[in-house]
């Protein structure tokens, strides 16, 4: 396991995967490396990709004002990383070979971290880090306990972007994410 300067540095230089031929800018995560709480989306867009941020176009903002609402914020008490760290051309979704490629990076984050709660921000992070099966519209929401960890899966920003009938499901996910960090005792 690497140390976070390390981390950084083996990220910033990656080249496990073909994305590192059209990056602009590695996209490593942010937020607070001793967070009890961890975001885990799918891949840098294009603002990400540009700025070197996860999570700064639209759908970062709504993601802001959806932390918000159960007092989480990227700069004091939650982090926020991705499945890829280089956005995949004209924002598909990563290739299960590129997943494989960087999802070590992400496991040398949380080991790092050693958060309590793990929320992944829609279907792509729920697959990867629940169920490879894993159904976003019936299962968001649920929970599990995987190693000591409790994790699970609200709609994406960006589907809450394109489906505002989806909103108040996920306020209600919201408000469980809130109960559950209360219930394990996470600073926040
Ligand atoms: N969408 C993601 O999944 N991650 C980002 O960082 C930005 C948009």
């Amino acid at each position: 396991m690497l140390n976070w300067q390390e981390l950084k540095e083996k990220c910033a230089g990656c080249t496990r995967c073909g994305l590192c031929e059209t990056r602009t800018n590695v996209v490593f995560g942010t937020g607070n490396e001793h967070a009890d709480i961890l975001f885990v989306g799918e891949g840098p867009g294009q603002q990400e990709d540009l700025t070197g941020e996860p999570f700064v176009g639209s759908a970062g903002k709504l993601l802001d004002d959806m932390l918000s609402i159960i007092d989480l914020d990227r700069r004091e008490n939650c982090y926020i990383a991705n499945i890829v760290k280089c956005r995949p051309p004209r924002n598909r979704d990563p290739l299960e070979t590129e997943q494989d490629a960087c999802i070590g990076y992400l496991r040398n984050q949380t080991a790092l971290i050693r958060p309590k709660v793990i929320v992944c921000l829609g279907r792509i992070a729920a697959m990867r880090l629940i169920h490879p099966e894993y159904r976003i519209t019936r299962q968001h929401g649920q929970w599990e306990e995987k190693n000591g960890v409790w994790i699970t899966a609200i709609y994406h920003p960006s589907a809450l972007l394109r489906d505002v009938n989806k909103r108040p499901e996920t306020f209600d996910d919201l408000l469980s994410i809130r109960e559950k960090l209360r219930q394990v005792g996470a600073r926040v």
